[in-house]
């Protein structure tokens, strides 16, 4: 069944207030409910509550049981005939939390029960009007045994609480700001907590909570100052204070995405919120500090000002992933930020954008609305932001921020609303550029130029284009800012476009933002000396693919001196591409073996190391290759072996190539130098295990004893996890032999430590070296696997699907689509237990039509016989359905 945007109405009745009494008992908890209804309109026949997985024990309205004439109950809902303009509904309901493996409402996790209500999972706790423009005041009493579980918690402030009867013990929390059922939180279990205290700029103190298991109490530090961090720059950058007395955090094992903004109450993914140096890599730690930052931030981008339906939920997850990019930029290197960024967003966004499920930052349908928590509503949704922010600037984007947070305060609103704000506190028109919340795909950007030498003009010309998407097949153009600069012999050249005066001229006339509004337009720049290479879309300045004609030597003038970090990379990034393209046409020459590269790219490698002035982060990124998901995003027929061979060739000559200068970063390295998360320990870090990762595609005996040094001696799991993962995946014979030990030491000794299980899989799960579905299915079978456990199920599963993609496309040596098979079959077993998860998972069979013949129909195969098996949750079946069209 399909939901429309267009078929949107208004609630008919708001619950003004919500009494819930939550009593927890081994195996079953029974939810009585006390809902205030009021009629907004019209009186209506009927009104139909969401609930699903209920038993209903009773029900009364204003105190009166119902009898089975009044109301109707099926899998769905409840109907109540003929309610009364104004009552008060009663229910009780027993539900069953221990059994509940889809992760959504009341669920146990290990020995804690928790909630996770967003989307639609509040309709599993009891009967509601489960949308989030029903905004509530709510009350929630919770009970359980004082032994089992001592520590009872849910939204807003603790009004009460104490001992029963038969050693249990209750807590009543009441929550002062109205809020959507989605963002409604219980934690009940016996978990151990770190404090702190805020005060925030207006005087109020704040406590600060994260609770964990007892033996998890060693991995809150970073999570905390993470979180003191966010409530500051909230404060300093969007001028947002919090709003409660008491703020609090909760660690568990099972969760179905990252972490949850519930009011007062996060609930997270333990792998999100625990870090220690011994346990947890840079990206780790960073990860940690950009999800306590989003979920905080949704305080005001989704909690104080909500969505008004699922549609908009781009409206709080975009803006919210701008805002904790931005501190995260603010905390560590902005342009290293950015580059990871853009990374995630070319490689997966635009495959979603140019699949089956491609759909706008605001979509007109959907179908089962978990499936819309994708890379479009989060990470291109900030692309779009991003855009917004840098058209009006820093002055008047602040005030539209303000604006949008003061009018719609305790709110649910739509894009709209927040495209409104924006134009109303700048005086821009926006009417053109709302068009990238309604249309899909990744405009492509056609650059072509001209140079007059006699005139001294230069001309840009660039033409979008949009390719058809299900939603859509004729796209407007899109108002897309073109960021640029042009580089000379002697550096980058004051800009003056043809019709600007001089008196208009900024006093940087280096930089410009070109507005590309229609489908072709030419830009003219006068007193242009010599012909220069553009620089152009400077800090990835919107979200599209971009067509120049570079020849290498641009490239590596671009890499060498742009003024702009991002585009340095990107210039890398394009005459890295350029040789693994050439590589991969010597692979389908059958020449491989033979073929040497251009050398244009080792000889800009050479002079980046030995550029002392540049940030070893950026430098090691600048270095790093393209990866195969992004090569493969590049190609219009996709041969995952040719991409996998030729990038390994191409990275295997890099490496004998520059091997002397990756020695020096190795052993200049003091593996025991006491660890910092900070960003320029990261930078070195991160430098240095690039440098040993190209050095052990071809190892000496020298380099492997480098490796082994550093396996042995790093007092983190940064440097750890780099010497292991460059030994697993090294295919020399003496490092294989290595590596087998070095992974059983490696388990030996981190098993207990869940989370360090959790890379010690992936790495297995991704290592290209052949034979490795025959290993990922016997790590299916080890003692550390949980197949009910969603990060089990990602570190494995997900991680061979996605980040193997030779091994996956390759399957064994009989059977070609073994992989497409045992993914399949993995889907089938988790539907029916957790949905949510399984309907992620199918992901790369969805890109079936980019493969050649056999591999696309074997990947189609797999889909039909998915969506021929009878039963198939609504999640996959939508993903399934939409594929196969
Ligand atoms: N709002 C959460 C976040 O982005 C995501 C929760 C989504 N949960 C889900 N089951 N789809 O921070
Ligand atoms: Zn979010």
């Amino acid at each position: 069944k399909t939901v429309y945007l267009k078929d949107y109405a208004p609630p008919s009745y708001i619950i003004e207030k919500t009494e819930l009494d939550v009593d927890i008992y081994k195996g079953e908890t029974f939810v009585l409910a006390r809902l205030q209804f009021q009629c907004l309109d019209e009186r209506p026949q009927a009104l139909t509550l969401d609930g699903e997985a209920l038993e209903l024990l009773d029900i009364a309205i204003d105190g009166k049981a119902l009898d089975s004439t009044q109301y109707r109950c099926d899998h769905r809902g409840l109907t109540l005939h003929n309610p009364p303009e104004r009552f008060v509904l009663t229910t009780r309901v027993r539900i069953l939390p221990e059994q509940n493996t889809s992760l959504e409402g009341l669920y146990r996790s290990r020995t804690i029960y928790c909630t996770q209500c967003e989307a639609e999972g509040f309709r599993k706790i009891t009967y509601y009007l489960d949308r989030p423009d029903v905004m509530s005041d709510f009350i929630t009493r919770v009970s359980a045994d004082k032994n089992e579980c001592p520590i009872l918690l849910s939204n807003g402030n603790k009004i009460d609480g104490g001992d029963l009867d038969g050693g249990r013990h209750f807590a009543t929390w009441h929550d002062p700001h109205k809020k959507p059922c989605y963002l409604f939180a219980l934690v009940a279990g016996d978990l151990a907590k770190v404090e702190d205290r805020f005060r925030t700029a207006s005087g109020r103190e704040v406590t600060l909570q994260i609770f964990v298991e007892e033996k998890d109490l060693d991995k809150c530090d970073h999570a905390m100052s993470s979180l003191k961090n966010a409530m500051r720059w909230d404060e300093q950058v969007y001028g947002r204070e919090y709003d409660l007395d008491i703020f609090m955090i909760v660690a568990v094992d099972d969760f179905n995405m990252g972490a949850m903004e519930n009011k007062g109450l996060n609930i997270f993914n333990t792998s999100c919120v625990l870090a220690k140096p011994e346990t947890t890599t840079d990206a780790g730690f960073q990860r940690v500090e950009g999800v306590v930052a989003h979920e905080y931030f949704h305080n005001w981008s989704g909690n104080r000002v909500t969505c008004r339906d699922w549609f908009q939920l781009s409206l709080k997850e975009g803006f919210t992933v701008f805002r904790d990019a931005e501190f995260s930029a603010d905390m560590g290197s902005r342009t290293v930020k950015r580059v990871e960024d853009v990374a995630v967003l070319r490689t997966l966004q635009f495959a979603e954008d140019a699949g089956p499920m491609a759909h706008p930052i605001r979509p007109a349908s959907y179908m089962e609305i978990s499936n819309f928590y994708t890379l479009t509503i989060y990470e291109k949704g900030a692309e779009v932001v991003r855009m917004l922010a840098n058209l009006l600037g820093p002055a008047d984007f602040r005030k539209a921020t303000d604006l949008y947070f003061e009018r719609h305060d305790g709110q649910a609103v739509t894009t709209e609303e927040f495209v409104q704000a924006m134009e109303d506190a700048s005086g821009r028109d926006l009417t053109q550029f709302k068009r990238w919340y309604n249309q899909a795909g990744t405009p492509r950007l056609s650059v072509t130029d001209e140079y007059d030498q006699e005139q001294r003009r230069y001309s840009l010309t660039i033409r979008q284009s949009t390719p058809a998407t299900p939603e859509c097949a004729e796209k407007l153009a899109f108002h897309i800012p073109v960021a640029m600069g042009l580089l000379g012999e002697a550096g980058e050249l004051a800009l003056k476009l043809a019709d600007e005066s001089l008196d208009d001229l900024p006093e940087d006339n280096t930089h410009r933002v070109l507005e590309l509004t229609e489908t072709e337009q030419t830009f003219v720049f006068t007193d242009i000396p010599e012909k220069p290479v553009p620089s152009l879309l400077r800090g990835f300045s919107a979200p599209v693919k971009l067509d120049y004609q570079y020849s290498r030597a641009d490239l590596a003038t671009l890499a060498l001196h742009d003024s702009d970090g991002f585009n340095r990379y990107e210039a890398c990034q394009k005459l890295a591409l350029a040789t693994i393209q050439d590589a991969m046409l010597a692979y389908q020459q059958d020449t491989l073996a033979e073929f040497v590269p251009d050398s244009t790219l080792v000889q800009v490698y050479r002079l980046l190391l030995e550029d002392n002035s540049l940030d070893q982060a950026m430098l090691a990124l600048m270095l790093n290759l393209p990866s195969e998901a992004y090569i493969a995003e590049e190609q219009e027929v996709i041969d995952p072996v040719a991409i996998h061979f030729a990038r390994r060739q191409v990275a295997a000559y890099v490496g004998s190539e520059l091997a002397e200068l990756f020695r020096l970063r190795v052993s200049a390295y003091d593996p025991t130098r006491e660890y910092r998360a900070q960003s320029d320990d990261i930078a070195l870090r991160s430098m240095k295990n690039a440098a040993l990762g190209y050095l052990m595609l071809l190892p000496t005996a020298e380099d492997l004893h480098l490796c082994l040094n550093q396996l042995a001696r790093a007092n983190n799991m940064t440097d750890e996890m780099a010497a292991l993962t460059a030994l697993v995946c090294c295919e020399d014979n003496t490092a294989q032999e290595q590596a087998r030990d070095a992974l059983t030491a490696f388990y030996q000794k981190w098993q207990d430590e869940p989370l360090v299980v959790n890379q010690w899989l992936a790495l297995q799960a991704r290592n290209p070296i052949p034979g490795a579905l025959e290993r990922v299915q016997a790590l299916l079978q080890h003692p550390a696997y949980d197949g009910n456990n969603p990060n089990k199920i990602r570190s494995v599963i997900s991680v061979f699907c996605n980040n193997n993609p030779l091994n996956f496309h390759t399957g064994t040596a009989d059977e070609p689509d073994a992989g497409y098979r045992f993914l399949a079959e993995q889907i089938l077993q988790l539907d029916s237990k957790n949905p949510q998860i399984a309907a992620r998972l199918i992901t790369p069979l969805t890109r079936w039509r980019r493969y050649t013949g056999d591999r696309g129909q074997a990947m189609r195969l797999q889909l039909q016989r998915l969506a021929d098996q009878p039963g198939l949750s609504p999640d996959s079946y939508e993903i399934v359905s939409k594929s196969l069209n």
